[in-house]
């Protein structure tokens, strides 16, 4: 037996005796993907948290992911595989900044991205997914809107709805690295290919791209188009699944070092070693998840 069968055979059996459930980003290593009971983008994800009867949730993801679920299934344990696993879009915003900031333009509703910790959504008013953010946009009942960390999905939202959106100015490190001339040379080498970029794109890759749409917008493109090439503008780890749902479709990655650290941090060891010592917990205070719940809640009720 390989090393990984054994690393993946004591992964289910632990799991089964600790009525645990593995959720995985669509951004985790193609291993991790393939032991997981759901693998998704940030909105589906949340959902299944919320929805799962297990008692423990090992989150194979970044740490908002992992908080989030806890904000939304208070009483089940939730696990992160590795606990350096973070999100530098979602530091670049804290509570204390939010609050100054909401001082200089009072009145104004407050968007935060799911990739914003749990103080920074406890400060908003509604949560959004780059799935949803169009929407959640559309639907509040104000003119004017603050919208948190990221500047791009923000700037997205707004050239799709009819709001005027002040802008954090926080960004994606891994989604920056995706340039229009790393694009270009993509479109050159495959011209037949469809492009389909994430909303955290800059917005002059987004120009360039004939879809946008959320990790599991881009699945659902490749699925439902037709056309054979498609370039993939996004973090590369999401190439796993679209080979694997779509033999005969050709995926090339806008820039192929589109690599998020964070997410590549969680192994299968380090999986099974969250299952065996039920580390690392991750749970947010009783009256930070109560307010941080309203944001969420509020984007659940609108999609
Ligand atoms: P989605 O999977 O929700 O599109 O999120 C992308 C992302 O950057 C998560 O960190
Ligand atoms: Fe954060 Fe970007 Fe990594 Fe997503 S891909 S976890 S937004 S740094």
């Amino acid at each position: 037996m390989k090393c990984d069968d054994r690393i993946v055979n004591e992964i289910l059996e632990l799991k089964k005796r600790r009525n645990a459930v593995i959720l995985a980003h669509n951004y985790q290593i193609g291993e991790v993907q393939d032991i997981a009971d759901f693998v998704g983008d940030s909105l589906r994800l949340s959902q299944q948290a919320a929805a799962t009867n297990a008692d423990v949730i090992v989150f194979c993801g970044v740490h908002f992911m992992a908080e989030t679920a806890s904000i939304l299934s208070p009483t089940k344990t939730v696990l992160l595989p590795d606990p350096n696993a973070g999100c530098p879009m979602a530091d670049m915003v804290t509570a204390d900044k939010l609050r100054k900031f909401k001082q200089e333009h009072p009145g104004m509703p407050v968007v935060c991205y799911v990739n914003s910790s749990a103080d920074v959504k406890a400060e908003s008013d509604y949560c959004c997914t780059s799935a949803n953010a169009v929407k959640v946009v559309e639907t509040i009942d104000a003119d004017e809107i603050i919208f948190v960390p990221d500047q791009h999905l923000g700037h997205y939202a707004s050239t799709k709805s009819s709001k005027k959106i002040i802008l954090w100015n926080g960004f994606c490190p891994t989604h920056r690295r995706i340039t229009p001339d790393a694009l270009m040379k993509q479109k050159d080498l495959h011209p037949n290919a469809k492009v389909v970029v994430h909303p955290e794109c800059l917005e002059e890759v987004i120009k360039l791209s004939d879809a946008v749409a959320s990790t599991e917008g881009i699945l659902r493109y490749a699925r439902e188009t037709d056309a054979e090439e498609f370039i993939i503008g996004t973090e590369v780890g999401i190439l796993h699944r679209l080979n694997k749902e779509n033999p005969g479709k050709k995926f090339y990655p806008a820039f192929e070092r589109a690599i998020c650290p964070n997410m590549k941090k969680i192994t299968l060891e380090k999986v099974l070693w969250s299952l065996q010592d039920l580390s690392h917990v991750v749970s947010v205070p009783e009256e930070t998840a109560k307010r941080a719940k309203l944001a969420i809640d509020r984007m659940i009720a609108i999609v």
